[in-house]
């Protein structure tokens, strides 16, 4: 039977992940991060002194391997905005694309990130955009890395991650190549009022519709 490829995108901190990675328990399929790779061009470009619009930067995106983005420091503030900036750069997605195109050879694919549906698979089987407010997505991004919940500086702190998450959406919805939108053929999917469960069913109708 045909493989499905399941193209998921949408805004930081949405919790595409966590439906990527259910979605691809559930069904069976490979699953890949995208962003990761952003990450870990960025991370290279970084420990090697680079500035972002350097050949060197475009050579590391064009060797990257598994070893590079598989590792657990590519979830700090610092490099999400790296991450950004190195997307930004037409050559670095270039160098990334026939990887990711080549994923979802015969065993299907979940792919997650922010031009899957519109750049990576136009055709996919299946195209979701996720999306939720910033002060929601602030708030859970806040109580997934606090240590104490009653902390006194949590409405600040919640702000503060809620500008960075407005700041590079609007970097990746503004960028001129492979910004973020919804594909035309997308099924939004609003999570403000969801949690993750919720979202996993939701979607899960939608594929076998
Ligand atoms: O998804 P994540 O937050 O890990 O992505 C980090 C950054 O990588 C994003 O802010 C975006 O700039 C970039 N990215 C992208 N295209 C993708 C995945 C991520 O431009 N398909």
């Amino acid at each position: 039977s045909k493989k499905l490829v399941i193209a998921i995108d949408g805004y930081s901190g949405v919790g595409k992940g966590t439906l990527a990675k259910a979605l691809a328990d559930k069904l069976s399929l490979p699953y890949l991060d995208t962003g990761l790779l952003y990450r870990a061009v960025g991370k290279k470009m970084l420990d090697a002194g680079l500035s972002v619009d350097s050949d060197g930067v475009v050579q590391i995106a064009e060797e990257l391997t598994e070893k590079d983005w598989l590792r657990d420091d590519l979830r700090t503030p610092k490099i999400d905005k790296v991450a950004s900036q190195v997307a930004a750069q037409p050559r670095v997605r270039a160098a990334l694309l026939d990887m990711q195109r080549h994923f979802a050879t015969q065993q299907g694919v979940v792919m997650d990130g922010r031009d899957i549906g519109t750049v990576i698979f136009p055709n996919a089987d299946v195209k979701l955009f996720v999306t939720a407010s910033a002060k929601v997505r602030a708030e859970r991004r806040w109580l997934q890395y606090t240590t104490n919940p009653n902390d006194p500086a949590k409405a600040e702190q919640i702000k503060q991650i809620e500008l960075e998450l407005m700041q590079r959406d609007e970097a990746d919805a503004s960028r001129a190549v492979a910004p973020l939108r919804p594909a035309e053929d997308a099924h939004i999917i609003d999570t403000d009022h969801l949690n993750a469960s919720e979202v996993l069913t939701q979607v899960l109708e939608i594929i076998q519709r």
